[in-house]
């Protein structure tokens, strides 16, 4: 692949491929051999439209440990403010030849868009509600790590499924390689249409979390919800949040996910999601540097392949 922009181009194989490659750079990391140059004198640039935590900083993270140039684009300050459009920003940053972009915006699509138009690789850091793969990797990966294994899962993927890019990723990711997914919530964050992706709806969090190995938690997006439903937080809690009592119907060793950030008391019970012996979300967010760092060693070995356009 010449860009990473979402799940749905990947081939299982190169799922793995991908995982394999992360997996050793977690090894690497836990042994303080944290630095490499297989990205040395390739530039990095952040674009970041949306905020961000755990994504834009991993990416800052695994650029300099993989031996990059690593810029943050700051986009509040940048001409954009001004009016320029997303196409020229990336014109203007493509003519300085950067390696790779990578880039998070609130637009389904502008990513995409933005990868037409420019000479280097291009990662999707999420775009509004269409996709986030580095999230659904980095999952994949927590979860091929804590159960050994990456298929033939039992998976409840749970709350507003209507408004998330990592709902899509993952049900995407996580059906190429053969699990058993349930969405679980309210009718109105889960929408029917997403049968057509081969899940299991539900409405009920008891029967939805039934014998489930993995047990993903969303947030909220209130921010996507252009004045529609927004539950009452307490009324939301007691029929959707996960606490012990739900998580009891799961399997006994099902892991508690979350790919944050986390609204505690609302979709999680905040002493469920520091629980060391159920909860994933700390290693998530180490998966995360390992998946960047593998996505974007990948992907600088295909631009090492291939001639650069410039050189006619
Ligand atoms: N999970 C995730 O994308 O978190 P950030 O918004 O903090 O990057």
């Amino acid at each position: 692949q010449r860009h990473l922009l979402g799940i749905e181009p990947l081939r299982p194989d190169e799922i793995t491929t991908l995982l394999d490659l992360a997996d050793q750079y977690v090894t690497l990391s836990r042994r303080r051999e944290k630095h490499s140059n297989v990205l040395a004198g390739l530039t990095q640039i952040n674009m970041f439209f949306e905020n961000s935590t755990r994504t834009q900083a991993s990416f800052e993270i695994a650029g300099k440990r993989l031996g990059a140039d690593v810029m943050n684009m700051a986009m509040q300050a940048s001409s954009i403010k001004k009016g320029e459009t997303l196409i020229d920003t990336a014109l203007t940053l493509n003519a300085m030849h950067p390696d790779l972009l990578v880039v998070r915006h609130p637009h389904s699509g502008a990513v995409d868009l933005l990868s037409q138009k420019v000479h280097c690789a291009v990662l999707n850091a999420g775009d509004g509600r269409h996709e986030h793969p580095t999230q659904a990797l980095l999952d994949a990966l927590t979860i091929r790590r804590a159960k050994g294994r990456l298929h033939r899962l039992n998976i409840a993927i749970c709350g507003d499924i209507a408004h998330s890019r990592v709902a899509r990723s993952n049900i995407l990711l996580l059906g190429k390689m053969e699990n058993r997914i349930r969405l679980v919530g309210p009718s109105t964050l889960v929408p029917s249409t997403f049968g057509e992706f081969g899940v299991e709806i539900y409405d009920d969090m008891r029967e939805g979390l039934k014998d489930a190995d993995v047990v993903m938690m969303l947030r909220l997006q209130k921010e996507r919800m252009d004045g529609g439903f927004i539950p009452s937080e307490r009324e939301y809690f007691y029929r959707w949040g996960l606490d012990a009592e739900k998580l009891s119907h799961a399997k006994p060793d099902a892991i508690v996910m979350h790919p944050g950030p986390m609204n505690r008391g609302v979709e999680i019970d905040g002493t469920i999601a520091d629980d060391i012996n159920r909860s994933v979300i700390q290693e998530q967010v180490e998966m995360g540097v390992a998946v960047r760092m593998a996505a974007m060693d990948l992907l600088a070995r295909n631009l090492r392949a291939r001639p650069t356009e410039l050189s006619a």
